[in-house]
């Protein structure tokens, strides 16, 4: 069942009505992510979309997903915007509760989540799923989507993680100003099944967080090693206004890209790095 929200008047004074009545029965074969799935139409994001329910006290289940048919402020990384044509593609968040996870120790669910993606899309896909550092969904070497991680620290470990997930998954015609883009459907040549993919990415998810959980790490930075966009590759760089050939070598603890450069080891941040892909 879906609901229409007109997330600009939207009230969160009647937010939990919505949540009661928008918990749906579905198909989602794991424990917890995607158990409580809440389809909005439009929203404006649904990573603000949980922020905000958040902020008010809203009870949400570890797991939670928000999907939207149509996000009309969808954020992403780069650009600081994500755009997707309403209904063809998948734009959700999930919630995570990741309190056992240690503030300095946050790069590793974005190793978990990375993983989760990579799997359910080598599935659907076949070999040519990757991850560009730090967050972006490759398909050889176009961008199939991306993911924005908010997490809410408290103390010394993160109380709640919001886990945005955009994917193109059935639109064929993209805005000149995006990156890159390729799509599910123009990689496959058919249409796929929306839902369907939001529930094997959903449980691919829920694996590879679980292997987090028991505190498997080796186990997801070698899956996510193996499957890193231009690793052990000589490819162009830049940075400021610095073009350079380096060879990626690693991804730290911290989260930061290790590129070999003229035979030195240098770090980079986001943000302080720049692939040069052909476009
Ligand atoms: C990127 O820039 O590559 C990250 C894009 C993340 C987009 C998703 S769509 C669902 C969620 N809500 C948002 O506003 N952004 C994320």
């Amino acid at each position: 069942m879906i609901y229409f929200l007109p997330s600009k008047r939207f009230s969160f004074g009647r937010a939990d009505k919505y949540y009661n009545s928008t918990l749906q029965n579905n198909t989602f074969s794991g424990l917890f992510v995607g158990q409580n799935l809440v389809t909005l139409t439009e929203v404006d994001s649904t990573n603000n979309f949980l922020k905000q329910a958040l902020a008010n006290s809203t009870p949400l289940t570890d797991g939670t997903v928000i999907m939207a048919e149509s996000q009309f402020a969808g954020r992403g990384q780069q650009q600081n915007k994500w755009h997707s044509e309403p209904g063809k593609n998948l734009t959700f968040s999930i919630l995570l509760k990741p309190t056992f996870l240690p503030v300095n120790q946050q790069f590793n669910l974005n190793l978990a989540i990375s993983v989760g993606i990579i799997n359910a899309l080598t599935k659907v896909l076949g070999t040519g799923v990757k991850i560009k550092w730090p967050n972006d969904v490759y398909f050889n070497d176009k961008k199939l989507g991306g993911v924005l991680i908010e997490n809410i620290i408290q103390g010394q470990s993160i109380k709640n993680s919001i886990v945005g997930i955009g994917l193109n998954v059935n639109q064929t015609e993209f805005a000149g100003w995006v990156p890159n883009p390729i799509s599910v459907k123009q990689i496959l040549q058919k249409d796929y099944e929306l839902k369907l993919l939001l529930s094997d990415i959903c449980a691919c998810i829920e694996a590879a967080y679980l292997i987090l959980k028991a505190g498997n790490i080796a186990r997801l930075k070698a899956f996510f090693m193996q499957n890193l966009y231009w690793l052990d590759e000589l490819r162009p760089f830049k940075t400021g206004e610095h073009v350079f050939n380096g060879i990626i070598k690693d991804v730290t603890q911290t989260g930061q890209l290790a590129v070999s450069i003229d035979g030195e080891l240098r770090l980079y941040s986001f943000k302080e790095i720049e692939f040069l892909n052909k476009s």
